[in-house]
């Protein structure tokens, strides 16, 4: 296993819709893995494939923050299949670095997907897992944290996502 890069804002792969998987190859069990590792190291609590350059629907998820005797999950192709409530918490994204914003969400949340041995898996869950699962399917969507915010906090933000996107052209060249 190994850490990967996490590419930030500015990456054109965080806006793709990433791509369905079709079948669980040892390739996709190295990268889910490695996936895990780069998001306990970052450190984070949730991180998605398109956030360390891969397009597949992959989700990694640290159930840690439930309870210690959780561990990290990889799910692939997930999908939210029921959702309710409504609450509003900051969040920080590994891709936009020192940036925190208050982002709605629902509150509870049923996600399907599948597992690394091929096996279909269901989540229910709440509060702030809830809330990381929200995050991280949106990023396999395509969908970024800052497109919940409205145009004049999003405005507020705006010298520091250039900051970001000018960091990540720099390395881009590099
Ligand atoms: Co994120």
């Amino acid at each position: 296993m190994s850490k990967k890069k996490i590419v930030t804002y500015g990456d054109p792969i965080l806006r793709k819709k990433t791509a369905r998987i079709k079948d669980i190859t040892d390739d996709v069990i190295v990268i889910a893995n490695d996936m895990i590792d780069t998001m306990l190291a970052a450190p984070g609590i949730g991180l998605a494939a398109n956030q360390v350059g891969i397009d597949k629907q992959i989700i990694v998820v640290d159930l840690k923050v439930k309870s210690p005797d959780e561990k990290p999950i990889a799910i692939i192709n997930p999908k939210i299949v029921y959702s309710e409530g409504e609450d509003v918490a900051e969040e920080g994204c590994l891709s936009f670095p020192e940036i925190n914003i208050d982002v709605r969400r629902a509150t509870k949340i049923n996600v399907q997907g599948i597992g690394l041995d091929g096996k279909k898996i269901e989540f229910e869950e709440t509060g702030i897992v809830a809330r990381v699962f929200q995050h991280e399917i949106d990023h396999i969507n395509g969908i970024l944290f800052i497109d919940h915010i409205n145009f004049v906090k999003k405005q507020l933000l705006r010298k520091d996502l250039r900051k970001i996107e000018d960091m990540t052209r720099n390395k881009e060249k590099n």
